[in-house]
């Protein structure tokens, strides 16, 4: 019944991406010119409903909804309003990671529906930084977001992609900041999914770097925190605040992997840094969906590979996967 791969993993997080489009163009992440799904192919509101029950009758007790940027998709509330029923029925959480654009708008619907907590990618305090990473304007509409979400009650962790002599000098000020307002900080090691404009190599700051700057500043110790996702968390004594990194170059986390993710076209990728992948759309538009379903589930379950295998070696190298991280949400 519950969801165990090969490696006695079992898997009770579900990343579900419910559209490749977004309204900003960081450049870790797409490359400014990106062709989007044609409608047809993305999961209806109804097929992400059933899909996401699909996982819940098989055991996954937490769901994320991730983009490109969720709350783009004009549905997205509807969805949010049906998963958060199942709050307390099989589900005990439900949240999302967004870029904080449209929290103005949907802050409190979000926190009606049942959302408590909410990742926002914020990786500078610095407007012009953040027009040239996002490659848009919206420094101000995020940080109005960002407190439009705390106003709502919701509970914000920030993420920043650390990256190399971009927002490397700004990291303790992230930190100030967010602490400063009583909310995690999250720093990432950039992964190389897709092509894009930049190139891995001259973006990528390992954190053991980082943390070596950061222990000349603050006492961090290690935090029995932990979400479920593959963040390790530290307290900061100076701050009173908690600091995570997400180490997939300098410090392999995949022993204790708990999730899958599934595109907005209901592509399930057993793991971000892998090719393989099931059709869960072909089931769910088949005959007999949940039980086709169920039975891709298993099927997924079957190839999940043991870990990825991300590496950021040379300059110019192609990146280790050709899909972007906008597809599969991250
Ligand atoms: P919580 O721990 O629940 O707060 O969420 P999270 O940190 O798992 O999710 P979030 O969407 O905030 O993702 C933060 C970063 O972690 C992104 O860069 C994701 O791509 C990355 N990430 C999340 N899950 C995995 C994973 O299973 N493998 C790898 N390699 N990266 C992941
Ligand atoms: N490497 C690491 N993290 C990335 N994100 C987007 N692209 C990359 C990448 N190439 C992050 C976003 C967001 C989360 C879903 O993934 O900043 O916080
Ligand atoms: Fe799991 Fe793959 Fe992520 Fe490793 S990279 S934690 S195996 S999804």
């Amino acid at each position: 019944m519950s969801l165990v791969d090969q490696f006695q993993r079992r898997i009770t997080y579900l990343r579900l991406s419910v559209t490749d489009r977004c309204d900003l163009r960081c450049t870790y992440c797409m490359p400014e010119r990106q062709t989007f799904l044609p409608r047809d192919q993305v999961l209806s509101l109804e097929e992400l409903h059933r899909l996401a029950l699909g996982f819940i009758a098989r055991g996954v007790t937490r769901i994320r909804l991730t983009g490109g940027e969720p709350l783009v998709r004009r549905d997205m509330i509807e969805l949010v309003r049906a998963l958060g029923r199942k709050l307390g029925d099989g589900l005990d959480e439900l949240t999302l990671t967004t870029n904080g654009m449209a929290l103005g708008r949907f802050a409190e619907d979000l926190a009606a529906a049942g959302v408590r907590r909410i990742n926002v990618s914020l990786d500078t305090l610095d407007r012009d930084r953040f027009a040239a990473l996002a490659r848009r304007d919206g420094h101000g509409q995020v940080l109005d977001g960002i407190a439009a979400a705390r106003a709502a009650g919701l509970a914000v962790k920030i993420n920043a992609v650390a990256l190399k002599g971009i927002n490397e000098g700004e990291i303790p000020n992230l930190l100030e900041w967010a602490h400063g307002q009583d909310m995690d900080l999250t720093l990432i090691e950039v992964m190389p999914l897709g092509e894009v404009e930049a190139d891995r190599v001259d973006q990528y700051l390992p954190l053991t770097q980082v943390r070596e700057q950061l222990d000349r500043r603050y006492a961090l110790t290690p935090s029995a925190h932990r979400t479920g996702g593959p963040a390790r968390y530290f307290d900061a004594a100076e701050t009173g605040g908690r600091i995570g990194f997400i180490t997939p170059l300098t410090g392999n986390f995949c022993d204790g992997c708990n999730r899958v993710r599934v595109t907005a076209t209901g592509q399930l990728h057993p793991c971000l840094g892998g090719h393989e992948m099931v059709d869960l759309r072909a089931a769910l538009r088949s005959a007999d969906p949940d039980a086709q379903l169920s039975a891709a589930l298993d099927r997924a379950m079957a190839i999940k590979p043991e870990r990825h295998g991300f590496a950021i070696r040379e300059r110019g190298a192609a990146p280790a996967l050709a899909r972007h991280m906008s597809a599969t949400g991250g």
